[in-house]
């Protein structure tokens, strides 16, 4: 049996970390003002792990259960540093009071906040999002955008004082593109920069500047990003963190929660369909059948991996499996996710299975966003680069090394997660064996 490798020593938390976000819309504009309203005291961080989540530590007699903030070294939330691009102009108020996520109420109440963060130009191809234009846009060609995107990180730590900087793609979903030749090695893609290759997305060019100055990079879309094999290989050669991708947030989350229940009870699945109704600005986008075919992409992934149809085929082998996205303005960023699950039991006796969550999607997303920053400005601190697979919690189609397939389990993410801050802290994994609880001392003779 390999044991895991020593952990290497952590640097200190930072006083304060940089967070720049690529897209400042509805996820974007909902985690700063929800941050600022946890500094003012105007609300609590629910649905974040590193502000409110325990950590079990040793035996389960040892009653070491800290909170994981105290246990890891985090950036406090009163040092995070906002900016970030957006292709539309205004302030993060502007753009608070145009997702209309938050209360209003509470939005005026942190515009003083908001509104001295100005969103900086968007390295934007309207090929790539089919439904928006946007007029705050970098010009000239993907290597002037590069080299501006480099400038601007460069320039953001430079006047607010900053050591350390996370970048987060919390922009529109871009259309599907399959990796080709340019996307292969960092030569094949550097070269693409030089000559304007159009199959180089604007998030491609957000990864590349945030790696090439050694910015940890986390991408909440479905979009190719930090998963190319040429960033991953920028990721690597630099030493710095990546994750992604498309974060988990409401009808995925579920999936990945019920599906292993199913699948530990040896029950069958025919059929899953999913369907949700959205009016938001990404529901918007979503609407355009190529950018929905990335979502798509990531939304499919799941169930394959999890109910493993070539080793059950009886049980799932002939499983149908749709995802479907239906923009509904009226409902803007209130969605209704419904799952319909045809399972079948004992000498195959049918059951269905409904679920409708009636959801917020920035809401769910916002904490997750925030997470991803703190942690991974930790990974970058202890040493880590590349996929950053014990996030994979966090993700609708979690990155894996090549040739391995992802873990979708939520609960056994989580549990990669946890085991993966307790090594990095030297602390004993902890495997739920159990044994130890039950070993009587024998009788000498
Ligand atoms: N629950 C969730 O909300 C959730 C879950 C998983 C993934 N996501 C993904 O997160 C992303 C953001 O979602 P949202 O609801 O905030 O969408 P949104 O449309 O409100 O925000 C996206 C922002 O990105 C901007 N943008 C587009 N292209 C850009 C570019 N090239 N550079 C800079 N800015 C750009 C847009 O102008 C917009 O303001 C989407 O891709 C979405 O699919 C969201």
């Amino acid at each position: 049996m390999s044991s895991a490798p020593a952990p290497q020593p952590i640097q200190p938390a930072p006083e304060r970390l940089g967070v720049l976000l690529q897209g400042m819309g509805a996820v974007g504009s909902t985690l700063v003002a929800g941050v600022l309203a946890v500094r003012q005291g105007l609300g609590e961080p629910i649905g974040s792990l590193t502000q409110l989540g325990h950590i079990r530590l040793g035996k389960r007699t040892e009653n070491r259960n800290p909170r994981i903030r105290d246990f890891v070294p985090l950036a406090p939330l009163d040092g995070l540093v906002f900016g970030g691009w957006d292709i539309f102009g205004g302030t993060l108020y502007d753009a608070c009071t145009h997702a209309q996520v938050l209360d209003q109420t509470l939005v005026e109440k942190l515009k003083g906040g908001l509104s001295e963060i100005v969103p900086m130009p968007g390295a934007f191809d309207p090929n790539f999002v089919k439904r928006l234009n946007g007029t705050n846009v970098k010009p000239g060609t993907r290597r002037d955008w590069a080299d501006a995107l480099r400038r601007d990180i460069r320039d953001f730590k430079a006047k607010n004082g900053l050591d350390r900087v996370v970048v987060i793609n919390c922009s529109s979903t871009e259309i599907y593109v399959e990796p080709g030749a340019v996307h292969q090695t960092l030569e094949a893609f550097e070269r693409g920069l030089d000559a304007n290759d159009p199959q180089i997305g604007p998030s491609l060019i957000y990864a590349y500047a945030a790696l090439m100055e050694g910015c940890p990079y986390a991408n909440g879309t479905p979009s190719l990003s930090a998963d190319a094999p040429a960033l991953l290989e920028l990721a690597n050669t630099r030493g710095v963190p990546v994750a992604g991708k498309d974060f988990k947030t409401g009808q995925t989350m579920v999936k990945t929660v019920l599906a292993p229940m199913l699948k530990a009870r040896m029950l069958g699945v025919k059929g899953w369909f999913s369907t949700n109704i959205l009016g938001n600005r990404d529901g918007e986008v979503l609407d355009d059948p190529e950018s929905f075919k990335a979502k798509e992409k990531t939304k499919l992934g799941v169930l394959d991996t999890i109910f493993q149809p070539e080793v059950y085929p009886g049980l799932y082998g002939d499983l149908y499996h749709a995802v479907r996205i239906n923009y509904y303005p009226p409902r803007g960023d209130a969605k209704e996710g419904w799952d319909n699950i045809d399972l079948f039991g004992w000498l195959g006796y049918p059951m269905q299975l409904k679920v409708d969550f009636l959801c917020r999607d920035s809401i769910l997303a916002a904490p997750i966003a925030l997470d991803l920053a703190l942690f991974l400005d930790l990974a970058q601190r202890a040493g880590k680069k590349g996929i950053q697979e014990w996030l994979s919690f966090y993700w609708k189609g979690p990155m894996a090394a090549d040739g391995l397939k992802p873990e979708h389990d939520l609960f056994i993410q989580l549990t990669k997660l946890k085991n993966n801050l307790r090594h990095m802290m030297g602390e004993t994994l902890i495997t739920h064996l159990g044994t130890e609880y039950y070993e009587y001392p024998s009788e000498g003779n």
